[in-house]
């Protein structure tokens, strides 16, 4: 049985001082959540990691939004896993999409900062999806699995259990237009065969998110189809209420 998993990317939003505010507040959802075999978490910035880290329980999983592959070095601006690790931080999003067209990063690039992560010891959320442009051209299976085969490419079938997969379709990021359910259990469905197809049997529990506007009021349709095992959320993640509503929406 795959576990409900709700995670809050709060992308460059919140000070340390709000995100202290949001997780003393946040803490006691958890308890809600386990009572209903979900797992929360929230991705604050890096900056509010290690505050967040120190005020929520240790089953409240608390992510980066990426990291760097290397364990040290001349890479000015970027973090690594031991720093990660050093304040207790054991996910970390990668490849979300405004990482890949603000920040240039490929499927490949994903592949190696995963690898790092499993051999670390850590939880990759790995994101994919498509620009609206494929989705209209009809080819969002292949873009898809060719985001897949990249960034999954070499793992074995246990490393690739450890990973959970987040679809998230470009247009629907922000915009207030969510896939409808039936194009989210469509692509995941897919998604899931395709991880069948490399990884064997491991494919039915590798938790696979879709993320894309999810909102209260329309969390508990995505919840519905028997391939989707949570939501990726930013905007409605943001508020304590709204973070709660979502749980609610889950359970
Ligand atoms: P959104 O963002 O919920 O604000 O659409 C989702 C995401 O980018 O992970």
């Amino acid at each position: 049985m795959r576990r409900k998993l709700l995670l809050g990317n709060w992308k460059m939003n919140k000070t340390v001082t709000e995100a202290k505010e949001f997780a003393s507040a946040a803490a006691p959802l958890l308890e809600l959540a386990k009572a209903h075999h979900v797992d929360i978490g929230i991705a604050p910035s890096f900056v509010a990691l290690e505050a967040a880290r120190k005020i929520l329980p240790p089953d409240f999983i608390v992510s980066a939004q990426n990291v760097n592959e290397h364990d040290h070095g001349a890479y000015t601006g970027e973090v690594s896993i031991p720093m990660l690790k050093d304040i207790g931080i054991d996910w970390a999003i990668i490849g979300h999409s405004e990482r890949r067209e603000y920040n240039a990063e490929t499927s490949l690039a994903c592949n190696a900062k995963i690898k790092a992560l499993l051999s670390a010891g850590m939880t990759p959320v790995y994101c994919l999806g498509e620009s609206l442009a494929t989705f209209e051209k009809g080819e969002t299976k292949s873009f898809v699995a060719h985001q897949l085969e990249e960034g999954l490419r070499d793992l074995t079938p246990d490393e690739a259990k450890k990973v959970v997969i987040a679809y998230e379709p470009i247009w629907a990021i922000g915009t207030g237009k969510s896939a409808t359910k039936d194009i989210a259990e469509d692509v995941i469905g897919f998604i899931r065969r395709s991880l069948r197809e490399r990884f064997g049997a491991v494919a039915e529990d590798i938790r696979i998110l879709y993320g894309g506007s999810v909102k209260p009021n329309n969390v508990r349709e995505y919840m519905e189809c028997p391939n989707v095992d949570g939501a990726l959320v930013g905007g409605a993640s943001l508020t304590l209420d709204s973070y709660e509503e979502l749980l609610r929406g889950m359970i």
